[in-house]
């Protein structure tokens, strides 16, 4: 039978294509049959330079996307992310034991690269010649890179002025076309949603659902770094909800699987001005209300109506997990800790770990729980973010972690004295 698509909501099963939505409105979810995997075989392929198991995501090739040929793969390669711990990261979350898994060392920045292969590889095999996403940023950066080196054509739309300009500059640069909505992402997601089912473009955000079996190993490899051990908590920021659906997957069929004997738990920490899943969480509604205008400074989980909620709620449910929220303030101090701790990440990543110390003070995780907090994306993402903060010029935000430039006028007298002194006045 292989690898079919089944609705969450109807459990419809049909065969996979290009429509990602069930006639009930459901999402469709990739169901495999899987072949016995064991550990031994995922660890004897760690450190190899055979193609495509040398990717983070193609070395659990049998848990992701097992029918398609070695060859039909499209892979930088991808993943083989590090796993960092930094004390000053753990005192200030105030757990003894946190990891942050950086998925900013990915090609393209982010984490989205590891859907993107497996998308963008089953989009080149069953022949889809344009592929077409709406992006805050990192998705479009990556889907150009994978369309230019498939060499299929990328679109790309993108909420005019609102995307981060390093973005916008790689998804140029790889070739797509890129079209600035004047709107915001939820508007650009509704566009490109209707300009596939109606054009024929191949759609590759995360509602496709290869992408999440490209994102489920992002848990399949920081296990593996841990020695198949699992933690308590595994903390994620959460926008469009894709990760925390493909985290939820993972661990599922990982138990399933009987390569992990315990579930951890997941968290989903939303921005307080984009926080639709937090509200649908802690009023146990049943239906997401989306936030008409979504606000926050950190621009990659700015979303008001975050397509994938629905297996969200089941992620979250399955793992015994919590959904939080967090203000800008405290994901840009969280941030400002992450990256004076030489690790580093863009805003929307810090908001894994603001919401790991939220928390462990709210008692929901307790301090000798161990945790690993997903570092989403790159420090060179949002700069002009970061600098603001550091200058004290974000608006509503304590730079309480400040790293002000000095400015040196080229006839300065004096100044070189007082750089000798530089670090001692500083403390
Ligand atoms: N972190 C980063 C760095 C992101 O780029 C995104 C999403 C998220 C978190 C949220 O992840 O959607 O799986 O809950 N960025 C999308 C984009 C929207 O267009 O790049 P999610």
């Amino acid at each position: 039978m292989g690898s079919m698509f089944r609705c969450i909501r109807c459990k419809r099963i049909i065969k996979p294509g290009a429509t990602f939505r069930c006639g009930c409105g459901g999402l469709y979810e990739v169901q495999h049959e899987f072949d016995d995997v064991t550990r031994e075989l995922f660890d004897e392929r760690l450190g190899t330079t055979n193609k495509p198991h040398d990717s983070g995501v193609w070395r659990f090739k049998e848990i992701v996307h097992p029918g398609i040929d070695d060859e039909a793969v499209v892979s930088r390669p991808e993943g083989n992310t590090n796993l960092y711990k930094r004390e000053t990261v753990c005192d200030y979350v105030g757990v003894q034991s946190l990891s942050m898994k950086h998925e900013g060392e990915n090609p393209t920045g982010s984490f989205k690269d590891r859907g993107m292969t497996v998308a963008v590889s089953e989009a080149k095999r069953r022949g889809a010649s344009i592929i077409a996403c709406a992006s805050t940023g990192n998705t479009s950066a990556s889907m150009a890179a994978y369309a230019a080196q498939s060499g299929l054509n990328g679109v790309v739309f993108v909420p005019e002025g609102e995307i981060a300009y390093g973005k916008l500059s790689q998804a140029l640069a790889y070739g797509a076309k890129v079209i600035q909505v004047r709107g915001n992402f939820d508007d650009a997601m509704r566009l490109v949603e209707e300009a596939s089912s109606k054009i024929g473009y191949y759609l590759l955000n995360s509602l496709n659902p290869w992408r999440i079996e490209g994102q489920k190993t992002i848990i399949f490899e920081l296990l593996q770094q841990r020695g198949w051990t699992t933690p308590d908590w595994i903390v994620v920021p959460g926008g469009n909800l894709g990760n925390t659906s493909a985290f939820g997957k993972a661990i599922k069929e990982l138990q399933e699987l009987r390569l992990i004997d315990r579930a951890p738990r997941v968290a989903v920490i939303q921005a307080e001005g984009a926080n639709p899943f937090y509200r649908l969480w802690s009023s146990k509604g049943g239906q997401l209300e989306p936030v008409e205008k979504p606000h926050t400074v950190a621009s990659a989980i700015k979303i008001g109506a975050p397509v994938s909620w629905e297996k969200a709620v089941k992620a979250v449910a399955y793992t015994k997990g919590v959904v939080e929220q967090v203000s800008d303030d405290e994901i840009m101090d969280a941030k400002a800790i992450v990256d004076r701790s030489g690790v580093g990440c863009e805003p929307a990543s810090a908001a894994s770990v603001a919401g790991a110390k939220k928390l462990v003070e709210r008692g929901v995780i307790s301090p000798d729980e161990s945790v690993v907090c997903i570092l989403t994306g790159n420090l060179l993402k949002d700069p002009e973010t970061t600098v603001n903060y550091h200058l004290g010029k974000l608006k509503g935000i304590t730079s309480r972690a400040s790293n002000k430039p000095i400015v040196l006028e080229p006839d300065s007298s004096g100044i070189l004295e007082d750089l000798k002194t530089l670090f001692t006045s500083a403390g």
